[in-house]
């Protein structure tokens, strides 16, 4: 079954004319739900993993993580905490990680009767455990159990109903992956296929603070432009309510505080502490809330183009936020003011212009990239991206309808 958008009217101010899109949940009714079951932060929290994992009950766990991480200290610590629990291993995650590697890493977790999987590492790490959850549950294969989405309204999610062994994550950045139901892999024709199942949110949360000053601020700096664009785009997504707002607006204050304190002290343990958090609250706002076009531009320009998903993350945001502000402009102005914005005698569009400038003063103060020109992408590639982009569900979600390619593309010029 679709879920099609209500046919009630757009209501508010800031739905005017045809350009917005109605909320999903009129009425002001909700349907709200926590993801993880527990989150732990305190500085060596990682050297307590294999405790808490058996604590679980896991007796045979699967440790993801990519080949970078694999070389760390985090990864190592963790790792050796986990001791006899850890039966296999899986470090080969790239980012945006593949359907392949998920089905040749469940094949050896079902070898070894694995029945609980580890991700240590950022996003892409979760999201390949997730995807091994899956197939280890479901018939598959992995292509089989995405969602789809037909432009312009209609979403078709797959259900995954089978129950799922657990996911544990220490995470390294601030993606919040770990966080949500939801996951996305690219698949072998370079397309983001993107999965959802409240069953695979992570059972448990390990985030060190202290361990984390070993990941390199730059890393830290464009997973957290991802972080605050899942508290930004929550704000004004069609299913938004007044729990993901709450988590949204405590979010962005956390992130436009500790980012820069990170990036000005890259050993500052409470600013890396301020950032994880801020971090996990987002992943709370977009497991209810969902994301909207200025992910599913980030999605496509990582899947085709290649880039990470911090550093599309960290160029697209403020065109995103222009581009839905003629619909958003109140929650928008509502960012601004979590920013510490001075809004006062400002009419709403003129304090959620502000707000984007605050965004665009947030990016240098993280030092992260601006321009899409800049992070290596090549200029031919942007028709297919927005092509892409076209069919990807976070337009479902997004305030304002995008009803041409066209209109993306014009998106992405201005981010060129
Ligand atoms: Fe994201």
């Amino acid at each position: 079954m679709p879920i099609r958008p209500s046919t009630g009217e757009a209501t508010g101010a800031e739905a005017p004319a045809a350009l917005g899109a109605p909320p999903l949940q009129p009425g002001g009714w909700f349907d709200y739900r926590s993801p993880a079951a527990r989150v732990l932060l305190r500085p060596g929290a990682i050297d307590d993993l294999g405790r808490e994992v058996a604590a679980l009950g896991c007796t045979r766990v699967m440790v993801v993580c990519g080949g970078k991480t694999r070389r760390s200290k985090l990864f190592e610590r963790g790792h050796a905490a986990l001791g006899e629990l850890g039966v296999a291993l899986c470090d080969r995650v790239v980012e945006h990680s593949s359907t392949e590697l998920v089905t040749e890493a469940a094949a050896v977790a079902a070898r070894e009767r694995i029945d609980g999987i580890v991700a240590i590492g950022g996003g892409s790490a979760s999201d390949t455990a997730k995807g091994i959850a899956i197939l280890l549950a479901e018939p598959g294969p992995i292509e089989a159990c995405a969602s789809r989405f037909v432009p312009p309204d209609q979403f078709f999610p797959t259900e995954l109903p089978n129950p799922k062994i657990p996911v544990i994550a220490g995470p390294t950045t601030a993606s919040a992956a770990e966080v949500t139901p939801g996951q996305g892999l690219r698949d072998a024709r370079g397309r983001k296929l993107l999965f959802w199942d409240v069953k695979l949110a992570s059972s448990l949360i390990v985030l060190d603070p202290q361990a984390n000053v070993e990941v390199p601020v730059a890393v830290m700096a464009t997973s957290a432009m991802n972080g605050f664009a899942h508290c930004a785009e929550g704000l004004y997504s069609r299913l938004r309510n007044p729990i993901s707002e709450a988590l949204a607006l405590h979010g962005i204050r956390l992130f436009a505080r500790a980012l820069p304190a990170m990036v000005a002290d890259p050993r500052d343990v409470d600013a890396r502490a301020g950032v994880l958090t801020a971090a996990h609250l987002s992943g709370m706002v977009i497991s209810n809330s969902r994301v909207g076009i200025h992910h599913a531009v980030c999605h496509c320009l990582g899947a085709r183009g290649g880039l990470s998903h911090g550093v599309a993350n960290s160029i697209m945001l403020p065109h995103a936020l222009a581009y839905n502000l003629p619909v958003a402009a109140e929650r928008l102005a509502a960012m601004a003011a979590a920013m510490g914005v001075d809004t006062r005698g400002l009419g709403t569009e003129q304090a959620a212009e502000a707000g984007i400038e605050a965004v665009r003063a947030l990016q240098r103060a993280a030092g992260v990239p601006t321009r899409l020109r800049d992070a290596g992408l090549d200029r031919s590639l942007l028709p297919a991206i927005a092509e892409d982009t076209f069919g990807d569900r976070g337009l479902f979600f997004n305030p304002r309808r995008t009803t041409s390619v066209d209109a993306i593309v014009d998106l992405l010029e201005r981010a060129w």
